[in-house]
């Protein structure tokens, strides 16, 4: 039996529930915690300490779409009501356990049974690790509104995933290494989505896309950070806290430059604030899908630094913008809404889904991919950044953001 407690950590409606005191609600609620405990330390793996853990889900979290931009809700997308009868499903494209682990408490956080849009999540299963499949029979068994869906794992095939798609739903497809989904995201592309059907596909804003990075950077959102040089005198540990304000100033040769080879010279490598944004990676950045800021780390490495210093002073305006057409050039599709009729009738889908949902069929139908440039989310790595990504703290990080923000155990009101 499944525990209902166990299905929302998130507390989007809090404060009705009453819970009647007797032996066998304190029974359950200790029960649950055993649970929670133990299911919650075995998804965060060892980086994560069980007693933070177990703290974070009995704390207070931020409220109902709660806002970074220190501007309020843009265009009123969360006052939004779902349309009757649209049903909108979350398509996780999974692989590694380290980033869904993050990931899982921002889509608990936007089910339907928590007040959000999401009415399923379906795991499409792209890996063949045992131990991130296990894993994931773990996740899905904590909410009946995950679902697992096998799907071919054989060469690099993107094609047969959209097999499990219908006619008449709304799906919000996302990569399995975004790590931060800001509340009014998901509200504000399924919105624009559904108003405007034309668009073939509405992409979140994201962070860490190459065309984007230099968007971001033109906006003014990329800060100058360099990488530590000098191991700090503690032995490097992974992150506990996020913030940017925690971090000294960077300190080197004032001719210090990253070179595209640079290599992280210990773990859990940090990035520093430092002066000037000159000879700081970002410059090197252009627009386009295969531009600088998809092959280099270094690059990803310092916007996630500047992301969390605005996270930290709720100024995720500065990535913001109302639409972006793509135009038919290629559009990254880490974070999507798209119907199920657009998918299937452009089926069979190319081995390169990228490029045939932001390309080849929006230019055959003359419907456009675009960006809804009011929803933020953070995207860690792609495949090329990877070796040096995982030097560095920054999963670290936005799983620590996650923990302090996110991923809420469903608060009831205390027996007295
Ligand atoms: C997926 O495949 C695994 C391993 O073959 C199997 O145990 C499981 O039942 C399948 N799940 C679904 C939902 O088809
Ligand atoms: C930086 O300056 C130092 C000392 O002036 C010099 O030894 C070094 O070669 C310079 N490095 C680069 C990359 O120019």
């Amino acid at each position: 039996m499944l525990l209902p407690q166990l299905r929302g950590y998130a507390p989007l409606r809090v404060g009705k529930a009453q819970i009647p005191v007797n032996y066998y609600t304190v029974a359950l609620a200790f029960f649950t915690f055993v649970l929670v405990f133990g299911i919650g330390a075995h998804f965060f793996g060892s980086t994560v300490k069980a007693g933070a853990l177990a703290a974070a889900y009995a704390t207070g979290g931020l409220p109902r779409y709660w806002s970074k931009t220190g501007k309020g809700d843009l265009g009123g997308v969360t006052m939004w009501k779902k349309p009757e009868g649209l049903k909108i499903v979350g398509l996780i494209f999974y692989g590694r356990r380290s980033s869904v682990s993050i990931l899982d408490c921002y889509l608990k956080r936007n089910l339907a049974e928590n007040g959000g849009l999401f009415d399923q999540v379906l795991f499409l299963a792209r890996t063949d690790k045992k131990e991130d499949l296990d894993w994931l029979d773990v996740l899905v068994k904590t909410t009946p509104s995950y679902r697992r869906v096998n799907v071919s794992t054989i060469g690099d095939q993107y094609a047969s995933a959209y097999d499990v798609c219908e006619d008449g739903t709304m799906y919000i497809k996302i990569d399995d290494d975004i790590v931060f989904i800001e509340d009014s995201a998901i509200p504000t592309i399924a919105k624009l989505k559904y108003e405007h059907p034309e668009y073939f596909t509405v992409s979140a804003n994201i962070m860490n896309q190459p065309s984007l990075s230099w968007v971001h950077q033109h906006l003014g959102a990329i800060r100058p950070y360099l990488p530590e040089l000098q191991q700090p005198p503690e032995t490097p540990k992974p992150a506990s806290g996020w913030k940017a304000s925690a971090l000294p100033r960077w300190q080197g040769p004032d001719n210090f430059t990253v070179t595209d080879d640079f290599v992280a010279p210990y773990p859990h490598h940090r990035w520093l604030p430092s002066d000037s944004i000159d000879d700081t990676p970002i410059m090197t950045a252009s627009y386009g899908a295969f531009s600088a800021a998809l092959w280099h780390w270094t690059i990803a490495a310092q916007e996630h630094f500047s992301f969390f210093e605005h996270l930290e002073k709720n100024e995720l305006w500065r990535y913001k913008f109302h639409h972006w057409d793509y135009f038919y050039q290629r559009m990254g599709i880490q974070f999507i809404a798209i119907m199920g009729q657009d998918i299937n009738r452009a089926k069979p889908i190319d081995r390169d889904d990228e490029a045939y949902f932001s390309e080849v069929v929006p230019k055959k139908l003359k419907r456009h991919a675009v960006v809804d440039g009011r929803a933020v989310v953070a995207h860690y790595s792609f495949n090329p950044q990877i070796e040096g990504m995982s030097s560095t703290d920054i999963l670290d990080r936005y799983r620590a953001y996650a923990i302090e923000n996110i991923c809420i155990k469903q608060q009831h009101t205390k027996p007295t």
